[in-house]
């Protein structure tokens, strides 16, 4: 077999992502900006962004902190509530950069306890969404403590996704960072409104990771790592797969919120995000779909323009920094201190 040891692509996008605010966000978002073209940006700051007039003001924060020379657009997300009127959507759709309404179950994972109790209570909301044709974008895990964390997702596609794809079949909908091979079944027998992000780590990892050699708060997400044959079901959804694209959900905390007593869910990947996906997508044999999956079915799903420039990966071996700035504090990379086996050219393409 030839080993390829350059290509070139599409420049890609992010289609899920945490930015968070202040000088963390001044920290953060030049590794995304630095490749990706664009990123779906999350809501979940504290207070969350639920209005237009919030999304608005959070973009203006980001393209702030952009440092000089980037070029990059923040598509704007509203963070859904039980209190998100049909207004605020039929807004969002004119404004023009709100591209996608995120619900979170209260209390599923990081600031998410503004998110919805009770989905009676969004069905207007959903409905004026689908009018609208403006995307739900779903944290499909359940949050009630008798299911087994590993088995939250799962639990999610069977209580409540498949109702809500089945009572608003025009609705496009996300299910983001997919972890198991239920909800990869899900989104392939559903029609082409429903789609899923996949996350580099749930690429490359299992939920072994989260105990190698001891307990790794580094490798702590939400949803958590699964086991290997959940894995191989996302790996293959992404490299086949026609309504599986990037999401990195690189999600910063500080080091010291990680490394706590009660250590927070997230893992930051946007330094090296295509990189590791280059690696997942080669361990395989298909960097031939590498493309399509960071570069074309995102956009095509959400009826964006793909960008135009392209982008070079070669092949070579690059070290990971132990830590990043963050704020006043530092946090922890994904494969800190370890190698990555690709590296971007952008001079040379
Ligand atoms: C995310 C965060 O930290 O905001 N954490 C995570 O583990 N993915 C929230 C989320 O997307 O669940
Ligand atoms: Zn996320």
């Amino acid at each position: 077999m030839v080993r390829t040891m350059r290509l070139t692509l599409l420049q890609p996008d992010d289609w899920h992502l945490h930015l968070r605010d202040g000088a963390a966000l001044r920290d953060v978002v030049g590794h995304t900006a630095r490749h990706f073209a664009r990123a779906i940006v999350m809501p979940n700051l504290k207070p969350p962004v639920r209005t237009v007039a919030e999304a608005r003001a959070y973009r203006d924060r980001i393209l702030a902190a952009l440092p000089a020379g980037t070029a990059f657009e923040p598509l704007m997300t509203l963070y859904l509530t039980e209190r998100t009127t049909v207004e605020e959507i039929a807004a969002a759709r004119v404004s023009g950069f709100v591209h996608a309404v995120k619900y979170y179950p209260a209390g599923a994972t990081t600031n998410s306890d503004a998110g919805v109790s009770d989905l009676d209570r969004v069905r207007p909301v959903f409905e004026a969404m689908q009018a609208h044709d403006l995307p739900l974008l779903v944290h499909g895990e359940v949050t009630d403590p008798e299911v087994d964390v590993f088995d939250r997702e799962r639990a999610f596609v069977e209580r409540h996704l498949a109702g809500i794809v089945r009572d608003f079949p025009a609705l496009r909908v996300v299910l983001e960072h997919v972890t198991t091979a239920e909800g990869v079944a899900f989104v392939q027998q559903a029609g082409r409104h429903v789609a899923a992000t996949v996350t580099p780590q749930h690429l490359l990892w299992n939920r072994g990771e989260l105990f190698r050699g001891g307990l790794r708060p580094h490798a702590w997400c939400l949803p958590v790592l699964k086991r290997e044959h959940h894995r191989q079901a996302v790996l293959a959804a992404a490299t086949t797969g026609d309504r599986f694209f990037l999401g990195t959900d690189s999600a910063p905390h500080a080091r010291s919120a990680k490394q706590s007593d009660c250590g927070c869910a997230g893992i930051f990947s946007a330094h090296a995000a295509l990189e590791l996906y280059a690696e997942a997508f080669d361990a395989v044999g298909r960097l031939d779909r590498l493309e399509a999956f960071a570069s074309e079915r995102g956009p095509d799903f959400y009826g964006l323009p793909r960008n135009t420039r392209r982008i070079a990966l070669e092949r070579a071996e690059v070290t990971v920094p132990a830590e990043l700035p963050f704020g006043d504090e530092r946090l922890v990379p994904m494969r800190a201190g370890g190698t990555l086996h690709w590296r971007i050219r952008e001079d040379d393409v």
